[in-house]
């Protein structure tokens, strides 16, 4: 057909459309995309104006299979500085509970509601949240975990669209599309109050409950 003069057409794959959009300073919806691709495109986001601000986005990490996913709230100055989630001493105390449950972090997958660190670590604005959402739910297509562990506030009215305290959200099953989720304290706040530690366990439990409910 090229000898004849003829335009022929191939259908463009995800890579050129990623490329493109790049190029082009845009930013191509979420869905759909693979580990890598996905991946790509969080390291390039420009959604929001801590793009501006950040060091490194930070991903996530873990077993792309895992069965439990952790989700917490943002990047503090240590996890900006590394790309890398809960790598200061509330992801020490993270590590020890996951450790608790017969998990490591190599196990489960560890993300949270924000890719890019706030500045001075102040709370996620409801603008940032919503700009990175649909790359927390590509992840969560495509990790398909059996549970769900929301580690503190923000994490939890974020998933949940909720404005209760963790105190009230905690110790019973919630439901994200049909994926079993469990509130629990933010490690931070548990270094703050090892008092409320018995009650994390028991949240620990209820999610290893419900992860063992759930069909291999
Ligand atoms: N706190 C969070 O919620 N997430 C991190 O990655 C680090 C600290």
């Amino acid at each position: 057909m090229q000898a004849m003069g003829i335009d022929v057409w191939v259908p463009r794959d995800a890579d050129d459309e990623l490329e493109e959009a790049e190029d082009a300073g845009t930013q191509l919806p979420a869905a759909g995309l693979d580990w890598p691709e996905l991946r790509d495109c969080v390291a390039n986001c420009t959604r929001c104006e801590l793009s501006t601000s950040r060091t490194n986005t930070v991903f996530g990490v873990g077993n792309a299979d895992a069965d439990w996913l952790i989700i917490g709230e943002a990047p503090g100055a240590e996890e900006d500085r590394r790309g890398e989630p809960f790598v200061g001493r509330a992801g020490q105390l993270l590590d020890q509970m996951l450790l608790a449950i017969g998990q490591s972090r190599e196990q489960v997958f560890i993300a949270n509601i924000l890719k890019c660190r706030p500045p001075n670590n102040r709370d996620p604005k409801p603008d940032e949240a919503a700009a990175c959402r649909e790359y927390l739910e590509r992840q969560i297509e495509l990790v398909r975990p059996k549970i769900i562990l929301a580690v503190g506030r923000i994490a939890a009215q974020n998933l949940l669209g909720s404005d209760e305290p963790v105190g009230r959200m905690r110790g019973r099953p919630h439901d994200l599309g049909g994926i079993p989720l469990v509130v629990t304290y933010h490690p931070a706040y548990l270094l703050r109050s090892p008092s409320q530690k018995a009650k994390s366990w028991s949240d620990l439990c209820l999610a290893s409950r419900l992860a063992a409910e759930v069909a291999a």
